[in-house]
């Protein structure tokens, strides 16, 4: 969803915001733009689709040394995804442009307001109305200050302002913080305005926004990895809080008091190499082939002698029940726990959709712990449930897998995946991340409660598992090519499962619907008989998972059930098992086959999808992170 760069510093800013852009594709865009001052003088830079299309504009039209730019990659939500609607977004003096990620809930009335003193709108967008909310406020100011002698934007205008920078600053600031208050919804937004042509202001509330320091420059962006080649030290901004950053350093202060906030810095533990293909087709595969390292990395420091320590959760009581709130592939990887935490844990767990969740008046049990999981920690969704929840007294713990999010800020512990960047739309080694920090969680929670369990068992086949996965994949890759082709005819796919399978199967077919945008379903394979049976035929086929557990002989019914519709299956077993069928995916035997399975359904997604020839890393009309409702 919309990313967002911003820089101040020594450097050339325009090909270094392109850049910087390009490191955020990954979340999703429609369009892109880019502002700078040419001799004090505002440019901006618009264009529909790719970045490519921005940077061939930009070629053509500006040929800059400015070191002061914004930039932005529109996820539209307000208007179509055309050149007018992308930002960056002026006010109709050209005192001021900004970039935005959110939604202003209040731009029709806010737009109003300002269409009835005389501002035009060119664009259907609540970031123009933002723009102009902004260059209202400062007018007002400038007025009062009996500054405003000069016609709007000229060259006398932007002289006088030059004159008194400091004076003008502390307006630009006062008028920003004065619109923003004005706003409800979400935003991080950037300006840039000749009229403070040293400075970016930038501030957020409930959409990412952090801040890079280098030598001389500094950042503002949606996520690192825009700035990551220049700097890996960050201050992660909180809601309701504003930047102010120069060439010549930065201060960081409250939206409403205008007060300095001490920040802390941190440092980012990966670098560049972290986010980039390295020599993959394309990040999603390359973020598949690195799970067995994301499944080392995810239990290091939290195995010691056959117990789990987890020393985030351990000031928090045991809970009674636990209530798992995500969205999507996240989701998914909470309907999977629920198996084990009942089983190893034996507490009962429910497990809700985000969104559905927060609007549904949710009466929570006494002693409960709300589990949020999220990739980003920044999913709109799962960050309003967990803001419900924590209003209500109830403790949070966030399963996250980015430093600093908001979820894992605002919950009362975080447990950090640390699968690393995962640049790909569709979600992968996050989830198996994920799945791990379940499993252990199931398995912490058993030893505090002393329940008796096989956990020392189930921990060996957890250490055994990074390189049983590893010598597992290249084959799993040959196989996965192998049906992808054969199956590649397909409209649409049931992907079937029962006990934990049941919530690989929900996973099997978001990832082939997300990234082929073929037609799929998951169902629990019981459930097949009851409904969803009527449709098989030679042309529907199904992906069915028959693990090597209790379930195994009730699945093998259900995938004979099927093929005596005629529907042709893709079994997937594990080594030892047999069953009816042509077309048998074994591998390897383990206590833990969902680590294994995961891995083998996105690969069959990402080889349907790259032999369809479709755009793997940035499926259409998605958004790696999900900022708005
Ligand atoms: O960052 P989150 O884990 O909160 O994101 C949740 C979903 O938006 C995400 O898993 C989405 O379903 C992915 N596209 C799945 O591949």
């Amino acid at each position: 969803m919309c990313g967002i760069i911003g820089y101040c510093g020594h450097r050339p800013a325009v090909p270094l915001v392109l850049e910087g852009l390009k490191r955020l594709e990954y979340r999703g865009y429609d369009s892109a733009g880019l502002a700078f001052l040419q001799v004090s003088r505002l440019e901006i830079i618009r264009s529909e689709g790719k970045l490519s299309n921005l940077e061939e504009k930009v070629a053509e039209t500006a040929n800059t040394f400015a070191p002061i730019s914004i930039g932005h990659t529109r996820w539209a939500t307000h208007g179509l995804p055309v050149e007018k609607n992308a930002h960056p977004h002026k006010s109709n003096n050209g005192s001021l442009a900004i970039v935005h990620n959110g939604i202003i809930e209040n731009f029709q009335e806010l737009k109003d307001e300002l269409a009835a003193k005389g501002y035009v709108f060119y664009s259907e967008t609540d970031t123009e109305v933002l723009a102009n909310l902004i260059a209202d406020e400062l007018d007002i100011l400038l007025v009062q200050a009996h500054q405003k002698t000069f016609a709007q934007n000229s060259p006398e205008y932007v002289q006088n302002a030059q004159n008194s920078p400091l004076q003008y600053l502390e307006l630009a600031e006062k008028a920003f913080a004065s619109a923003l208050k004005k706003a409800h919804g979400a935003y991080a937004v950037v300006l840039l305005s000749p009229l403070i042509p040293q400075h970016i202001l930038a501030a957020r509330l409930s959409a990412p926004l952090l801040m890079g320091i280098g030598i001389g420059e500094y950042f503002v962006a949606s996520d690192v990895p825009a700035f990551l080649p220049y700097t890996r030290d960050v201050i992660f901004l909180d809601d309701r809080e504003y930047v102010v950053i120069s060439a010549g350093g930065y201060s960081v202060k409250n939206l409403f008091s205008a007060e300095c906030v001490q920040k802390e810095v941190h440092h980012i533990p990966w670098d560049l190499q972290g986010a980039a293909k390295d020599g993959y087709k394309h990040f999603m595969l390359k973020e598949i082939m690195e799970q067995p390292k994301v499944l080392q990395d995810c239990l290091v420091g939290r195995l010691q002698n056959d117990s789990v320590c987890l020393p985030e959760l351990d000031a928090l009581p045991v809970p009674d029940s636990i209530r798992i709130i995500a969205c999507g592939t996240s989701y998914n990887a909470g309907l999977w726990s629920q198996y084990y935490l009942e089983q190893f844990a034996k507490i009962p767990v429910t497990v809700e959709i985000a969104s559905e969740f927060r609007y549904r008046k949710p009466i929570l049990n006494k002693n409960e712990l709300i589990l949020v999981i999220s990739q980003s920690g920044e999913t709109a969704d799962t960050l309003g449930a967990l803001r419900l929840c924590r209003e209500q007294g109830y403790p949070t713990v966030g399963i996250c897998n980015v430093l600093g999010s908001s979820v894992a800020r605002e919950a009362s512990a975080c447990l950090y995946t640390q699968a690393g960047p995962e640049i790909s739309v569709a979600s992968t080694k996050a989830m198996l991340s994920q799945m791990v920090v379940l499993l252990l969680l199931a398995l912490y929670y058993g030893q505090r409660k002393q329940l008796s369990a096989p956990y020392a068992e189930i921990l060996q086949e957890l250490k055994a598992l990074p390189g049983v996965l590893e010598k597992a994949l290249p084959t799993m890759r040959e196989k996965a090519k192998h049906f992808a082709y054969q199956y590649a005819f397909a409209r649409s796919f049931f992907y079937l499962g029962r006990g934990t399978a049941y919530a690989l199967a929900l996973e099997g077919a978001l990832k082939l619907k997300e990234l082929s945008y073929i037609h799929a379903e998951g169902y629990a394979t019981g459930e097949m008989k009851h409904g969803p049976i009527a449709l098989i035929d030679p042309e529907f086929p199904s992906f069915a998972l028959a693990f090597d557990d209790e379930n195994f002989g009730k699945v093998r019914s259900g995938i004979l059930e099927v093929k005596s519709r005629q529907g042709r299956v893709i079994a997937l077993l594990q080594e030892g098992t047999s069953l009816e069928n042509d077309d048998l995916w074994y591998i390897p035997q383990t206590k833990l086959p969902e680590f294994l399975a995961l891995p083998a359904m996105q690969l069959f997604s990402y080889e349907m999808a790259d032999y369809l020839g479709k755009d793997v890393d940035q499926p259409r009309n998605l958004a790696k992170s999900v900022t708005v409702e």
